[in-house]
């Protein structure tokens, strides 16, 4: 199931799988992985069958444009599908609320699945909190 975070359990879900993806599998340092924007932003949680929390992410907006940041799946839930469904579930709801461009700051790993979903690279390569992105964009 995928939602959109509205419990505080729900959020501490959602911290806990970038906890384990971002801090301690990517190395991430913790003041950046937990920014001034986690209040302001939407944040999405999908948990399996058995209420086991496997993904998170979240958009804030940004001069009326969707910026989707800490996309991030459980390592033991990759490459199913997972990820895909949870960024369409995120954009779906963004797009209720009337928006239609979508950013990102992809790893540049991930631009394989985020151009799965139509998103495209912009700009020179850079480097944030240690790991090399690129700025991915989608309109739609
Ligand atoms: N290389 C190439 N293609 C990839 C890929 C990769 N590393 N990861 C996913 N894809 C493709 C899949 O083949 C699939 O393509 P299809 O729709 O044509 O079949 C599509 O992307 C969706 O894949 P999915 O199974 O939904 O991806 P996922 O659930 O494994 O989630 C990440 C992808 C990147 C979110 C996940 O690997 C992850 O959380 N990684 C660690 C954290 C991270 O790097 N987050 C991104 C921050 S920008």
């Amino acid at each position: 199931m995928i939602k959109k975070v509205n419990t505080e359990k729900e959020y501490q879900d959602a911290l806990h799988i970038r906890k384990t993806v971002f801090i301690e599998e990517q190395n991430v340092p913790v003041e950046e992985e937990i920014d001034a924007y986690e209040a302001e932003a939407t944040h999405f949680i999908a948990y399996n069958d058995d209420a086991k929390p496997l993904a998170t992410a979240r958009y804030r907006i940004v001069d009326d444009v969707v910026k989707v940041e800490r996309v991030a799946v459980s390592k033991a839930a990759r490459g199913l599908g997972l990820g895909k469904r949870l960024m369409i579930y995120l954009e779906d709801e963004a797009m209720q609320h009337g928006y239609r461009t979508f950013k990102l700051g992809a790893q540049t790993h991930a631009i394989p699945f985020y151009q799965s979903l139509g998103y495209e690279p912009y700009g020179e390569e850079y480097i944030d909190a240690g790991i090399p992105h690129y700025d991915m964009y989608k309109k739609v």
